[in-house]
């Protein structure tokens, strides 16, 4: 059935990246979802995990009075994290894409066992572990963000590149290794080696850009089948959207006309923070499961309902932000977008660890996120 043969794929992929199989089964299959629509057929269908709609509300409360701080901008992203790239430029658009494309699974078994990464004087962990590792490794003078480099970089030399300053490496090394080629020999062969010749091509829609990313590189394909329709949920490719328009657009000048159709990207991270605010609810099933350390497999049902109704809950704690603001005769249609919210509570999910302990993520290693 088209279950079966989905499945079969995401297996074979998620075994072998490379493998032309996957595109004869892909080609069968109607076109996905959007992540919009598939946020909100997720949610109407789902069994354990449900929006509660006074939660939103409040969060929606919080949110605006952050709107006009600096915290809740695209500035402030990036000033409040060292490590990304500061200035516009052929180099930093390179960096963001490869950095996107290992940018999954830094969860840790455990709290006291982590993979860790020195650089210049900090100690970073998680993501960030990963955008230091890239830039102890271009300060090494090895070119780690040019796909020339990585298309053809050997499982030894990554590991290199990305080796912990504790015995506990980083995960999934030998997937990344295969995401980072299969990526690097794409870019090369197809873009001439630069991600700015994508952006080209997207002629200003970020629409046009998650379809060039998803279209052309099999590791951002983050699709499942839920419910007899092939939903999208596109973590990764777009992220790599919105840091490349936290990286393009200013001002006055936002660059893509069309960034709010860009959800908020689901991860382990923000549903956990949605539900620690009260804006979603997991049943009591699926709660004994999380505290139990269950381990989800991508693509499975309640993988998809937490990653599916996270999705939607962040377009209504939108669309109520721009209610309110509205009433205080505030338009800030373009300012408030998913991108915002979601970094918004990424930072507030890192920063309130410890109140949110008794939510625990939801425990998943894929290449997805
Ligand atoms: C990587 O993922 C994190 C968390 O989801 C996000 O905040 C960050 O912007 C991403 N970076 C890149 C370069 O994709």
């Amino acid at each position: 059935t088209f279950q079966t043969i989905h499945y079969t794929w995401k297996k074979i992929y998620s075994i072998k990246l490379n493998s032309g199989k996957g595109f004869i089964f892909k080609a069968q299959m109607e076109a996905p979802l959007s992540p919009k629509e598939s946020g909100k057929f997720i949610t109407e269908n789902s069994k354990d995990v449900f929006i509660e709609n006074k939660g939103v509300r409040e969060v929606a409360e919080l949110l605006c009075e952050k709107a006009a701080t600096k915290e809740f901008s695209i500035e402030g992203w990036k000033s409040l994290h060292e490590l990304n790239p500061q200035k516009m430029d052929e180099a930093a658009l390179n960096w963001v894409f490869a950095v996107s494309t290992l940018n999954f699974s830094f969860w840790s078994e455990r709290e006291d066992a982590k993979c860790l990464v020195k650089y210049k004087d900090k100690t970073y962990s998680g993501y960030w572990a990963l955008c230091a590792a890239f830039n102890r490794a271009l300060d090494e003078g090895i070119p780690i963000t040019s796909a020339s480099y990585y298309a053809t970089m050997t499982l030894e030399q990554l590991k290199h590149v990305l080796r912990s300053d504790t015995n506990v490496p980083m995960p999934l090394l030998e997937e990344r290794h295969q995401v980072l080629t299969e990526t690097g020999t794409i870019l090369l062969e197809k873009f001439g080696g630069s991600f700015l010749n994508c952006l080209k091509k997207s002629e200003h829609s970020a629409q046009k850009l998650l379809q060039i990313v998803v279209e052309n590189f099999p590791a951002f394909r983050d699709e499942a089948v839920f419910m007899g329709k092939r939903v999208a949920l596109y973590k990764r490719a777009q992220i790599l959207v919105a840091d490349t328009w936290s990286l393009v657009a200013s001002k006055d000048d936002l660059y893509f006309h069309d960034i709010s159709c860009i959800t908020m990207f689901a991860d382990y991270r923000i549903p956990q923070a949605l539900v620690h605010l009260g804006a979603m609810r997991y049943s009591d099933d699926l709660m004994k499961k999380l505290k139990e350390g269950v381990l989800f497999q991508s693509g499975e049902q309640l993988e998809v309902e937490i990653r599916g109704c996270s999705i939607w809950c962040v377009e209504l704690i939108r669309d109520i932000m721009l209610e309110l603001l509205a009433k205080k005769g505030q338009d800030l249609t373009d300012e408030v977008n998913a991108v915002l919210i979601d970094y918004y509570l990424w930072d507030y999910a890192r920063d309130h660890r410890r109140e949110m302990a008794d939510i625990p993520i939801h425990r998943v290693r894929c290449i997805y996120y």
